[in-house]
């Protein structure tokens, strides 16, 4: 890529358009699930390579337990099979996280996460966040019952509160700011995504669907974002 490119220190990708990928080849929607799990790997190594410092992925919400029980198994299995080798991550520097409620996940998986998660604290590259049972307001919620544990115990004053102790208990605490969002697919809502942390993030959406996306569409979308100008809110 060109020198002149500003990278986001932060990415947030909503990995969409896998149930449309699969239906447009006669595939059942799993099919785009498989696919699109292998374009995750293969653009998570991707972003490291530019030199992204942390990437968050959308793996499954908090609506998602809504979809076919059939279509729930089939993305928990194929979770399974991803967690066995950490994703195929194994050797690799990064430091993998995953934030969501995880208590509603099934026991095993919930072993192995908190796995993946030790052996790779220490890790100094890319900081991949796998966001699985993620609702960006159920992470607002979390956050405020913390702060609330911590006035009761008498830690923190209400008055105390700003912005700066509230982010300390969101999931990407310490994190850099998500600087992009993106949203392949066609679809333009942020569908209860890092609500918190998109405050000045910039949004590129594009029509690519999930299971054809490319580092060539990440170097695409990092373009656009490039040559926006970010205020914060200043002129
Ligand atoms: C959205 O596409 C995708 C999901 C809800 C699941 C995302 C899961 C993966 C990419 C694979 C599993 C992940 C890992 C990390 C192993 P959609 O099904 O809503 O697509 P549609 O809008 O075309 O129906």
């Amino acid at each position: 890529m060109a020198e002149e490119l500003h990278i986001p220190r932060h990415i947030g990708i909503i990995m969409d358009g896998n149930g449309r990928w699969a239906k447009k080849r006669g595939l059942p929607r799993t099919a785009g699930h498989t696919k699109g799990a292998e374009v995750f790997q293969k653009i998570t190594r991707y972003c490291e390579k530019i030199g992204v410092k942390a990437l968050t992925v959308y793996a499954f919400s908090t609506e998602n337990w809504s979809r076919p029980q059939s279509e729930v198994d089939a993305i928990m299995n194929l979770l399974r099979r991803y967690l066995k080798d950490a994703f195929g991550f194994k050797g690799e520097n990064f430091k993998i996280n995953f934030i969501g409620e995880r208590s509603r996940l099934a026991p095993d998986i919930i072993e192995k996460i908190e796995e993946i998660e030790e052996t790779s604290k220490n890790n100094t590259g890319l900081i991949l966040n796998v966001a699985l049972n993620y609702g960006g307001r159920d992470e607002i919620v979390h956050a405020a019952r913390s702060l609330g544990r911590e006035i009761l115990s008498g830690k923190i004053k209400p008055e105390e509160i700003d912005e700066a102790a509230f982010e300390s208990f969101t999931y990407t605490a310490g994190q850099p700011p998500v600087d992009l969002i993106l949203r392949p697919s066609g679809e333009q809502r942020i569908s209860n995504f890092l609500l918190w942390q998109c405050a000045y993030s910039e949004f590129v959406y594009m029509d690519t669907l999930w299971p054809d996306f490319t580092p060539a569409d990440l170097d695409r979308a990092i373009r656009e974002y490039s040559g926006r100008q970010r205020r914060f809110g200043g002129i």
